[in-house]
């Protein structure tokens, strides 16, 4: 039997995205039916980890209007053609991360990605759905097949995570804040059990079912809806959108003339998640039934991959 080829490409900054990929790929280890490809991808000027305050939401706008980067040329191998591609990356303001936007959007990538069957696991704090939106249009620019997708996220409460979320992107260490904080992250626990869903693939694979592999994700937890936040994503997303405007006039990445909107920014959001965001979801649940039909459409899109 001809070996299936599986490109892997992810990007990370701390290795969690690569940690949770080896473990959901720990199924296939040492089955000589497959063959695997790993492509880190990589900024022409790598973003900072750990990063400082500013550099952190100097990323803001760029972010949000997804203009991406430039990347290192890809290797050879990048080429060839799969059988099934698998994706790692991570949210940032709501978007993909830059490097996998400009991985997204390379022509490379749509060239590989034709046709070709694909899963995309993204690891973040917990706020992943409108990145999940440009994430189905780049696959549907591209015309790949996309068959799966996973969301890994941190469990503890919002505004504990944004915390400690800070604590490790300012200082690099995936550790305890103050000592008694939880980690930060996506847990030790979640990651050790993402081989369920290399299993769940490597079943569907073989017995030539990829149609129905979201379907086992969503029955296996792989996407789990937190709604208070899906809800609150839509209008933060379009929020930001005026913020990036705004930012933007003073110019482009690293202008220090942008420096005074950001750091009004940054109050802002900080202002956003410590207080409005509890108000805004014991609104959301007093107001759910209201809205029952509408949420329970919006969780059915976010869990699904069609287009
Ligand atoms: C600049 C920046 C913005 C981020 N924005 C979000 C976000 O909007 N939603 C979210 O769930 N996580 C967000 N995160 C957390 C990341 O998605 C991710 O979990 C964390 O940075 C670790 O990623 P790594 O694999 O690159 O180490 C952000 C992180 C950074 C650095």
């Amino acid at each position: 039997m001809e070996k299936k080829k599986v490109l892997v490409a992810y990007y990370s900054q701390s290795g969690q995205v690569r940690e949770i990929i080896d473990r959901f790929l720990s199924p296939f280890d040492s089955d000589e039916n497959y063959e695997f490809f790993f492509h880190q991808i990589k900024p022409v000027n790598d973003y900072p980890f750990p990063w400082t305050s500013e550099q952190f939401f100097d990323s803001f706008p760029e972010s949000v209007t997804e203009v991406g980067c430039d990347l290192k040329a890809y290797p050879p191998q990048l080429k060839q053609k799969y059988d099934l591609i698998i994706l790692g990356f991570q949210t940032w303001y709501l978007s993909p991360s830059i490097p996998t936007t400009a991985f997204l959007q390379s022509q490379d990538f749509k060239d590989l990605a034709k046709d070709v069957p694909i899963i995309t696991i993204n690891a973040c704090r917990n706020m992943w759905f409108m990145a999940q939106r440009s994430i189905r249009k780049y696959l549907n620019q591209a015309k790949a097949n996309y068959v799966g997708h996973l969301v890994l996220f941190d469990k503890v409460n919002n505004l504990t995570s944004v915390i400690t979320i800070m604590h490790w992107a300012f200082t690099g260490r995936k550790d305890k804040k103050w000592g008694w904080l939880p980690k930060p992250g996506v847990s030790d626990q979640d990651i050790q059990s993402s081989n369920i869903y290399g299993e769940i693939l490597k079943d569907k694979w073989e017995s030539d079912k990829l149609n129905e592999l979201q379907e086992e994700y969503v029955a296996n937890n792989g996407v789990h809806v937190l709604p208070h936040l899906m809800s609150m994503e839509h209008k933060a997303k379009r929020i930001f959108k005026i913020w990036t405007k705004f930012v933007l006039k003073k110019g482009g990445p690293e202008n220090p003339a942008r420096a005074g909107r950001l750091k009004l920014f940054k109050n802002y959001l900080l202002l956003m998640i410590f207080l409005m965001a509890p108000i805004a979801t014991v609104v959301f649940y007093i107001t759910y039934p209201l809205f029952f039909l509408r949420i329970r459409k919006n969780i059915k899109y976010y869990q699904s991959v069609g287009s």
